[in-house]
């Protein structure tokens, strides 16, 4: 079978090498793909958000299923543009992936439907965000209603810092509509923990656990970030905390939207809080983590097409998921300045090192493929995931992996995963 898969990041470099690894597969495209995608995949200059020219790309060469990797283009209504046509996508709605797209849709979901999660209250004017401040007690988390490149989450310690995030998303509209509407949350403490889970509409089915690390410096200092690495399992997040996530809070989800009449297909990915009352919901968001679907695809043994198909034609609960009994460390190598000011263009050498090492895997994200190789061109460069036994065995790996690769301005925290050692 044909399969087009939408996104450019090191997300869809995970996703293009799980479809490769199917045996049902003949032929992958990726728009736009990158320089790492097009060793499994045929890159196609066609944006994202190019809904029609990609759905007409997609009747042309009669592609059998297209995944969409990406929030922008799922919260905008790609789904619905293949489906219109039809077209097999796997991906939710605009009306579900709203739950990504509206971050006070998603907490009224949660109050609604008794889901665990902080307490929070949404304002549509500055004006009044800035009162309920004066008297709130910090941290306290601050967010943009909607879609904000990853920039829109602002933990303030203090009134002159909410003060400030309030001006950055109300007054000066830095991420424009989305942030017309600011959530305010209650801070929580605990261990945080991804889980992507596998929906058909009705039901749900949680793949492994992963913790990402989003701070841009050693020790969860400096900058948020699109992700700076992740480890899989998490060890905090035992079978007891499953138990009560799939109770509380993934089926409960699932039914939710039901509810509301907004079935839920495609990956839900939960982003948890594991505090001392138990884990309550951070977000949701609509499609696979990045860097998190890196270390989480490369341990799922299930073919990954059979799996996507169960969720479009609502079979999950025939699929029996499964993986590896180890671990994995996927260590983000970045450019030097990354989120701020960086610099591109820089050679990369070393990717060869990783050709039939089983267990090793380097996923591309700001990358470019052109006559004299592949060089940097963006924030995040790349993703190296190793595996092993376990994750001080993974960790070991990644980081030893990390230093196979070489280019100027080559930036990587040093602590991914070090949280693991606190778990003994
Ligand atoms: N790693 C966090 C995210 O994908 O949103």
């Amino acid at each position: 079978m044909k399969v087009l898969i939408v996104g450019s990041g090191g997300r869809e470099h995970a996703i293009a090498w799980s479809v490769a690894q199917s045996k049902r597969v003949d032929k992958i495209y990726c728009a736009p793909g990158n320089g790492g995608i097009s060793q499994y995949a045929e890159c196609v200059s066609i944006g994202a958000m190019e809904f029609e020219k990609l759905a007409d790309f997609a009747k042309e060469k009669e592609i059998d299923l297209t995944i969409i990797g990406m929030d922008d283009p799922l919260v905008g209504g790609i789904v619905d543009v293949f489906e219109e046509k039809g077209l097999r996508v796997f991906g939710p709605r605009k009306n579900a992936a709203i739950i990504e797209g509206s971050k006070s849709f998603s907490k009224d979901l949660m109050k609604k439907y008794h889901i665990p999660t902080c307490h929070y209250e949404v304002f549509h004017s500055p004006e009044e965000a800035l009162l309920y401040l004066e008297s709130a007690s910090f941290p306290i988390v601050l967010k943009a209603d909607g879609l904000a490149l990853g920039k829109g989450v602002l933990i303030c310690n203090t009134l002159e810092e909410a003060e400030s995030g309030i001006a950055t998303l109300m007054f000066d509209k830095q991420f424009g509509a989305a942030g017309e509407t600011v959530v305010i949350e209650d801070f929580m403490t605990g261990r945080e923990v991804s889980v992507l889970c596998y929906c058909d509409g009705t039901h749900i089915k949680p793949m492994t656990s992963a913790q990402d690390h989003k701070r841009a410096k050693d020790g969860d200092m400096g900058l948020n970030t699109g992700g700076m690495g992740t480890f899989s399992p998490s060890p905090f997040y035992t079978a007891e905390i499953q138990k009560i996530c799939e109770e509380q809070i993934y089926q409960p989800t699932m039914d939710a939207m039901k509810a509301e009449g907004r079935d839920f297909v495609g990956i839900l990915f939960v982003g948890l809080m594991l505090t001392e009352d138990g884990p309550k919901v951070l977000e949701y968001n609509a499609r696979f983590g990045d860097p998190e679907a890196q270390v989480v695809l490369p341990r799922m043994k299930n073919d990954i097409i059979d799996v996507m198909e169960a969720c479009i034609d609502g079979k999950l609960s025939e699929v029996d998921l499964q993986f590896e009994e180890n671990a994995a460390v996927c260590v983000v190598l970045a450019s030097d300045g990354y989120p701020e000011k960086y610099e591109k263009n820089k050679k990369i050498s070393g990717l060869e090192k990783f050709e039939n090492k089983d267990g090793y895997y380097v996923f591309h994200a700001g990358t470019k493929k052109t006559e004299d190789g592949i060089f940097t061109n963006g924030g995040r460069v790349l993703g190296v995931t190793a595996k092993g036994a376990d994750l001080k065995e993974a960790r070991r790996n990644a980081y030893q992996a990390a230093e196979w690769v070489s280019f100027e301005n080559k930036y990587m925290r040093h602590d991914i995963g070090k949280a693991i050692d606190d778990a003994e």
